[in-house]
């Protein structure tokens, strides 16, 4: 069995693209693999977070994780910050890791972009980043387009570390979705869709009711030409409207073209939203009965002691190697 980690950030309520684009992969990945999942609350705190937030978003983010479909006996689902572990082996790795390096992530570029005040973090997350995965050994890392720097940076850090010190790590592939790897915000299409995102009309919450679903979808920005056609470059809109219909249906880029030939965007919107509320719907319904309930925080508790045994082995294996234990 392979190990597969993967973390998302509870900045927000996740959005469709955090679903399509990361979250529906680690149900396909649980039936044939060892797989810890991870709320990554360290790394949301790189930009400011209301307390009182985060704390419900990290609750939120687990209850989505189950009701997405995660069976806690098949993974070890956990709250990164219960697993002390992750920030020792963070800081270990910063120190072998190259400022010129951390300052060619165009993420750090992306997120302090327009802000006063950023937080040397929000610069040393790669760093953290990489610890989390390699703490568990991981083989395989199931993410977005989005993180693969980010998985690049990692993979040489490993190695550097395994070259300098002794063999530690397992170098970690990245696994990319075939759809869906990179669903677009739809206001500007040409930006990824983030739930940290200040217009909300851009995402669509995996929490949001039909209705707003339907009208974020139907206010989508497009473009004159009323043919609905993929063509990433010149038709960004459509182009993302047609991907994130092909992931919830299952259709083909092909079969979608064909379906709306001669039609206007009125329908094909409508196409979209129906699939989108019937994709979204279920886990809804899911969630709401596990919010606020003790079966949630027994699944944390869990994993978190799960996850701790696992990682303390590794980071105690490269501690030594480092030289900063005592024996
Ligand atoms: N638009 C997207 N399309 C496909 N995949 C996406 N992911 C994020 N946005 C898209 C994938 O979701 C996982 C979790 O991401 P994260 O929350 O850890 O961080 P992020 O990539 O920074 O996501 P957001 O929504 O943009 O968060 P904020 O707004 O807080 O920065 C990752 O696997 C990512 O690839």
């Amino acid at each position: 069995m392979k190990k597969i980690f993967s973390g998302i950030q509870p900045s927000g309520t996740l959005t469709l693209g955090n679903y399509l684009g990361a979250m529906r992969q680690f149900v396909q990945l649980q039936e044939d693999n060892h797989c810890y999942f991870c709320i990554v609350d360290q790394h949301a705190i790189t930009v400011p977070q209301d307390p009182k937030q985060l704390r419900e978003n990290s609750r939120s983010l687990a209850a989505l994780y189950i009701a997405s479909g995660l069976d806690p006996e098949k993974v070890t689902l956990f709250i990164q910050s219960e697993v002390p572990a992750h920030t020792e082996l963070g800081w270990m790795l910063q120190s072998i890791t190259y400022m010129g390096e951390l300052e060619r992530m165009t993420q750090f570029k992306d997120k302090s972009e327009g802000r006063d005040a950023v937080s040397s973090a929000l610069f040393t997350y790669p760093a953290l980043m990489a610890a989390d995965i390699l703490l568990y050994q991981t083989d395989i890392v199931p993410v977005g387009e989005d993180q693969t720097q980010h998985l690049e940076l990692t993979r040489t850090v490993a190695e550097r570390f395994n070259n300098r010190f002794g063999n530690v790590f397992v170098i970690p592939e990245i696994k990319i979705p075939e759809v869906g790897a990179r669903i677009m915000s739809l206001q500007e299409p040409t930006k990824k869709m983030s739930k940290s995102d200040e217009n909300t009309k851009s995402f669509i919450s995996m929490l949001d009711t039909p209705k707003q679903m339907e009208k974020k979808i139907k206010s989508a920005v497009t473009d004159s030409d009323g043919i609905v056609k993929f063509d990433k470059e010149n038709k960004p809109g459509v182009s993302n409207l047609m991907t994130i219909y092909a992931s919830c249906t299952g259709k083909t880029l092909e079969e979608i073209e064909a379906e709306f030939e001669g039609k206007g965007y009125g329908d094909f919107k409508g196409a979209v939203a129906n699939a989108v509320v019937d994709t979204l719907e279920p886990i809804q319904a899911r969630y709401h009965e596990l919010i606020n309930s003790e079966e949630l925080d027994k699944i944390l508790n869990n994993g978190a002691n799960k996850a701790a045994h696992f990682a303390n082995r590794t980071l105690t294996k490269a501690k030594k190697k480092m030289g900063i234990l005592r024996k």
